[in-house]
């Protein structure tokens, strides 16, 4: 694709008609390539000669019962007022080229849907609950030109569904996003809450009739609706984790080619098997070899692969529905830990250990974290350095002396986002009980860094951590990452039997 396409959309905001109308402006002749002037036999012949492509009797996606469950709850709580939910607007990365578009969770919960510039709204109804209605981008219009001079003309970027089938995929009337600002404002009376952040536009457009606070609460309101998976999100997660461990076996198995390049051998590898089972990584890929695994967030993915260190591969496929998962594995470079390497791992694995059979209902969410951070503090003070002269591991623990090397956080829920619910109340997430069908990450981790002086030598440089998506059941909890080993002595056996 090397040609320019300008928007058709800036010179003619209200002009592309949808495929139920008459062809309205024509698009105007604009800087387009090779064929920046348009003849008029040209533009008549490209007017027609095209096949109905209309799909009909289409059966609704599998989340649209679901997305309807989620919508009645969001109506239940904002009785008599308007609530609208963009997906969000590409962005450009440079000219008329953009960034690959991930819709807003929000909307994506709530609909199933996944495309850009669309909008949900709930307008109330008079004798109470609201219509829900999805506002898109119809198809192209062939008669003005829109289908194949516009940059975003289904000729350039694919067809669309139209509105009859998108309602019938979605279960949910549907309307032409490009009357949705001026249709929601011309009813200025009804109290109206938008989810901030995604569509500038549109806020812009409703900014006299919302206001910031109360666009807070329905942000607030929507991030704890996810706290809670239903049957059908759990196999989405189900399924995340599964690419993801194939994801996982595919970079040990390209490990000899990461020595003989660099990290970005095994980011590649990873994110192969995440566009090929999913729709795309769910965060940036942490490929950290070495003392990179020291540094939490480590994804620039450019260092050395050397065997004798430590690999941290911190990684989660998002499916093609966008629910991802978040797995993290320490793994030898040359198949076999060092003495020291596995004293340090077997410790972060008790760590885990802990803290997953902390995750039960009825047990509070800070619980796996209190366990976790325990077991790691025993550690440090066994090894002496914490001075178990000084501190008993309640002291450590009460003054959180163990942090140095802990550095984060134990674990967070997961699902549509990495860091899910992240805006939801403490008193239903983070200072509340564990309920079944939570999903949370379980991941402690130890860390020396290269400059920490006050660590014996050898430990400078070794990070360690280990992470597992962690389902809260009616009795317990299931691993859903389970299908990687996470012992010391399974890691390399399962390395030995890809790689040997
Ligand atoms: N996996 C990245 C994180 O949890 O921050
Ligand atoms: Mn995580």
């Amino acid at each position: 694709m090397t040609e320019d396409r300008t928007p058709a959309a800036a010179d003619n905001p209200e002009g592309a008609g949808t495929e139920e109308t008459e062809a309205d402006q024509p698009v105007k002749g604009r800087k387009n390539g090779l064929y920046s002037e348009v003849s008029d036999e040209l533009a008549a012949s490209m007017k027609s000669g095209w096949a109905d492509t209309e799909l009909r009797g289409l059966e609704p996606i599998p989340q649209a019962s679901y997305a309807a469950a989620r919508r009645a709850a969001l109506s239940a709580q904002f009785p008599g007022e308007r609530i609208v939910v963009p997906a969000g607007n590409l962005r450009t990365r440079s000219n008329d080229t953009e960034y690959s578009f991930r819709a807003a969770s929000e909307y994506v919960h709530l609909t199933g849907d996944q495309t850009e510039d669309a909008v949900l709204v709930l307008e109330p109804l008079p004798e109470g609950g609201h219509l829900a209605s999805c506002y898109l981008l119809p198809r192209s219009n062939r008669e003005n030109g829109e289908f194949w001079l516009d940059g975003q003309g289904e000729l350039w970027v694919g067809r669309r569904n139209s509105l009859a089938e998108a309602e019938q995929l979605l279960g949910l009337p549907t309307r032409d996003v490009r009357k949705a600002a001026e249709e929601l404002k011309a009813d200025a009376a009804t109290p109206t809450r938008i989810v901030r952040g995604y569509d500038a536009g549109l806020e812009g457009a409703l900014a006299e009739i919302t206001t910031e606070d109360r666009d807070d609460e329905l942000k607030v309101f929507l991030s704890g609706l996810r706290l809670v998976k239903d049957d059908w999100e759990i196999g989405e997660l189900r399924a995340a984790c599964t690419a993801t461990v194939n994801g996982f076996t595919d970079v040990v198995r390209e490990l000899g080619q990461a020595v003989a390049t660099s990290e970005r051998w095994i980011e590649g590898t990873f994110w192969r098997r995440a566009r090929v089972e999913g729709n795309d990584i769910g965060y940036g890929s942490i490929c950290a070899a070495g003392p990179h695994a020291t540094t939490l967030h480590w994804v620039r993915n450019d260092g050395d692969v050397r065997p004798g260190e430590l690999l941290l591969l911190d990684a989660g496929v998002e499916t093609h529905t966008l629910y991802t998962a978040d797995v993290t594995r320490t793994l030898p470079i040359n198949g076999t830990f060092n003495p020291l390497q596995r004293k340090i791992y077997d410790a972060v694995y008790a760590a885990q250990e802990a803290g997953i059979a902390a995750v039960k209902p009825g047990g509070q969410f800070r619980d796996f974290h209190d366990a976790s951070q325990r077991v790691l503090a025993e550690h440090l003070l066994a090894w002496g350095l914490l001075d178990p002269q000084t501190y008993d591991v309640e002291k450590v623990l009460e003054l959180g002396l163990q942090r140095r090397w802990t550095l984060h956080g134990t674990g967070h829920m997961l699902g549509l986002d990495v860091h899910d619910c992240a805006h939801s109340r403490r008193e239903v997430h983070a200072d509340a009980e564990l309920v079944p069908g939570m999903v949370l990450t379980v991941e402690p981790g130890l860390y020396f860094q290269q400059d920490d002086l006050t660590v014996p030598e050898e430990y400078r440089g070794i990070g360690v951590r280990i992470e597992d998506d962690i389902l809260v059941t009616a009795d317990g909890n299931e691993n859903l990452s389970a299908g990687l080993p996470r012992r010391s002595d399974e890691v390399e056996a399962w390395m030995a039997g890809l790689t040997g």
